[in-house]
């Protein structure tokens, strides 16, 4: 399910370039789900293209993998003005699309607090979650969820650059695919 090229169902359709639908392979089973798109990704229309996009590559790549591997969507499919984060209002417009690419996933990845609030209705520090598996309802099934910090926050941030690091390798297993040793 996807949003109509002129969707209206929120306010952010007013400052978007490009509505920013998922990439890679569906197929996978695996989905990483990030916040919003940027200012990046408003104007190419694919979501982690930017600074956070590269970082996310970058741990993916130290794990083996390749974004072209997993699914990478975001809570919202247009850009909220100044990049601030989207409301639980936007979110939950946008919910049935991000819905529809989770349903029967094997791992759903939340990249960062709004994914996490979104999705496992979390509203408490970061650190008291990551890297904890636990489930989520998508549309009434449960489905196998990892809390995990946002690429973003890991710039600086050497604990959470290592927490994103060790989410990648369980994504990786998951997969099956082979981990080069470090
Ligand atoms: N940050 C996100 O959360 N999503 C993107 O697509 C880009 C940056």
């Amino acid at each position: 399910m996807r949003p109509d090229p002129d969707c209206r169902l929120c306010g952010l359709c007013d400052g978007r370039t490009n509505i920013v639908l998922p990439d890679g392979d569906p197929s996978s089973g695996v989905v990483l789900v990030g916040e919003a798109p940027g200012e990046n990704e408003d104007l190419e229309g694919r979501p982690f293209v930017g600074r956070s996009g590269r970082i996310l590559e970058g741990m993916l790549s130290d794990a083996g993998l390749d974004r072209s591997m997993v699914l990478i969507t975001n809570t919202v499919k247009c850009r909220p003005p100044g990049n601030r984060d989207p409301s639980p209002v936007e979110m939950a417009a946008c919910r049935p699309f991000l819905e529809s690419e989770l349903r029967g996933a094997r791992l759903v990845v939340g990249l960062g607090k709004s994914a996490c609030r979104d999705l496992m209705g979390h509203t408490g520090p970061m650190a008291d979650i990551v890297n904890r598996p636990t489930e989520i309802d998508v549309g009434g099934t449960m489905v196998p969820f990892i809390p995990t910090y946002h690429p973003a926050a890991t710039i600086y941030n050497k604990v959470s650059r290592a927490e994103l690091r060790r989410t990648m390798d369980m994504v990786a297993e998951v997969l099956g695919a082979c981990t080069p040793d470090l």
